[in-house]
């Protein structure tokens, strides 16, 4: 198995503040890495590493079989970055940022416009061309961004929430888009925090305080989740959910409408009768278990290492 990127012991601290922390990571070419993780865990820092915009303290980063920091300009031409924040020039037009970074890419003459012809076309910008970049919507820039990441046809995609912002239709586009430059060869790493996209990837990793804390197949991390999942439906969800709360096995409640979507240990010989017996007194009722998602996943992931933290672990 050839991997697109492999990661080892990769940390980044700033001053006292370690940011990154020991991240092993291994990225098999061609496939669809999602990268999860709460705000401030470490993602960003750790994508601006692996395409050598960044120095680690500590680690090894190999990319495309090349080694950071040895080899980072061969890399950058073979490599796509879309950022968090808007990179483009603001004061030029779509037009002229892609012209602009094709030529910095090195995609020049004949080849550079059949490009932007392709990406516009493939990332809907047709009707925008003129438009200074600055005054594109919050989509709009997205999808800008995606297509200039793109232009030289890089064998790795760094995706950085490339659809915050992004409406419904067009994130199902991307994602379309995302697949077929997959399976035309790309490899794609992409943070994103909507579980919907991360249940969409081949793979996944969880990062949480600059740690690893899980990593696997989105099936696969389903299956073995330490947690048991109840549902609880009511009329009055908000007098149960603080009950909920009381319980010490029940690790998370989340409200969907009348629903209450219970995770709780899974040391509880049975879940269901015991929270059938704990919430008796409440009238109308009605328990069912359920099966994990990946936000059960995530949040039992990233809730973990908190709650050892506060108890001096
Ligand atoms: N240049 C810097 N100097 C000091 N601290 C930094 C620097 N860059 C990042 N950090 C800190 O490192 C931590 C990780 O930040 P990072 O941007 O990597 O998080 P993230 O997982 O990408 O978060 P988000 O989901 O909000 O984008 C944060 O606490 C951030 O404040
Ligand atoms: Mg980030």
């Amino acid at each position: 198995m050839k991997l697109a990127i492999e990661v080892k012991g990769l940390t980044k601290t700033f001053g006292s503040f370690t940011a990154v922390n020991q991240v092993d990571m291994r990225i098999p070419e061609n496939m669809v890495y999602g990268f999860l993780g709460p705000n401030g865990s470490g993602k960003t820092t750790a994508i601006r590493m692996m395409c050598g915009l960044l120095e680690p303290t500590a680690g090894e980063i190999t990319v495309l079989g090349m080694q950071i920091p040895a080899r980072t300009e061969a890399i950058r031409q073979q490599v796509g970055y879309m950022t968090q924040r808007f990179s483009m020039y603001g004061d030029l037009t779509v037009e002229q940022n892609l012209d602009f970074i094709g030529k910095i890419m090195g995609v020049t003459g004949k080849h550079l416009k059949r490009r932007k012809e392709e990406v516009k076309e493939q990332f809907n910008l047709q009707s925008f061309t003129s438009f200074l970049a600055g005054e594109l919507s919050g989509g709009q820039k997205r999808r800008l961004a995606l297509a200039a990441a793109t232009i030289h046809k890089p064998r790795l995609l760094l995706l950085d929430e490339p659809t915050s912002e992004v409406d419904p239709n067009t994130r199902r586009d991307f994602w379309d888009q995302l697949f077929t430059m997959c399976d035309q060869g790309a490899t794609i790493l992409v943070t994103t925090h909507l579980m919907d996209e991360a249940e969409r990837c081949h793979h996944l990793a969880i990062i949480n305080d600059g740690i690893k804390v899980a990593d696997g197949s989105p099936a696969a991390l389903k299956s073995d989740l330490a947690a048991a999942i109840v549902e609880v439906k009511s009329p009055r969800p908000a007098q149960i959910k603080s009950h909920l709360h009381s319980l010490t096995p029940v690790i998370s409640v989340t409200q969907v409408g009348m629903l209450l979507r219970v995770m709780v240990d899974p040391q509880l010989a049975s879940p269901l009768e015991w929270l059938s017996k704990e919430l008796a007194s409440f009238v109308d009722v009605e328990i069912r278990t359920s099966s994990p998602s990946i936000e059960d996943v995530f949040v039992m992931a990233t809730r973990k290492m908190s709650r050892d933290a506060e108890h001096g672990n």
